[in-house]
């Protein structure tokens, strides 16, 4: 039989990854974005999109206190096989900790080249990405979106999280599609999901 499951211990994990977060966001509320972790159904909407079966690599972008990393470790991602960006060392050092055999790098997710460096040439499965794009300019967005796809075979997902109604990433521009294709109501904020595929014949 199992371990019994602790709730008195799981709530203070959850309280304590919460308290840390918000901590974050009154640090730097540009960069967390949202004041509240993830919740779990986004992150697992999120994580469905990436394939196991590959054994190719998947990159996530702002981890943050870890609730997408978890989904995707959960959905059968090797830790191994996960990259995860994220700019504030104190989650860096917690999730190093949470998620021992995850490549968990402290860099600037728009810095690609310097933080993707160890996987240069490996094939990515997809992106996975959670970091509040709304707070760049457009153009900066843009360039993400098609190095991003550049890492990608062809048809494969970037999928980004964000709480406003329209595509971060405007629709038209570029060599990429736009898909909506989600929109949580149990996350705070409710969140919508994008998806950004390289446009056939681009
Ligand atoms: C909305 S929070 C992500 C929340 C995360 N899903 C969770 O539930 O904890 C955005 C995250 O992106 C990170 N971030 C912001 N800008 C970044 C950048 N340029 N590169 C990497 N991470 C970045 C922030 O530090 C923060 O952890």
């Amino acid at each position: 039989m199992g371990r019994p499951f602790d709730v008195r211990k799981a709530i203070v994990s959850r309280f304590d990854e919460e308290l840390r977060f918000f901590r974050g966001w009154i640090d730097k509320p540009k960069a967390v974005g949202s004041i509240v972790p993830t919740s779990s159904i986004t992150a697992r909407r999120m994580a469905s999109v990436a394939r196991p079966e590959r054994n190719d690599l998947v990159l996530e972008l702002g981890p943050g206190t870890g609730v997408i990393t978890r989904a995707i470790l959960d959905r059968g991602i090797k830790p191994e096989n996960l990259v995860s960006v994220e700019y504030s060392l104190d989650f860096v050092e917690k999730l190093r900790e949470d998620f021992p055999g995850v490549n968990i790098v402290h860099g600037d997710a728009f810095d690609l080249d310097t933080v993707l460096a160890p996987w240069k040439g490996r094939v990515f499965d997809s992106v996975i990405s959670a970091i509040p794009l709304l707070n760049f300019p457009v153009p900066k967005r843009i360039e993400l979106v098609e190095r991003l796809l550049d890492l990608l075979p062809s048809g494969r997902p970037v999928v980004q999280i964000t709480y406003g109604a329209l595509s971060p990433v405007p629709v038209g521009r570029g060599t990429y599609s736009v898909e909506r294709f989600d929109f949580v109501i149990r996350n705070i904020p409710p969140a919508h999901l994008w998806i950004y595929t390289r446009r056939v014949g681009a």
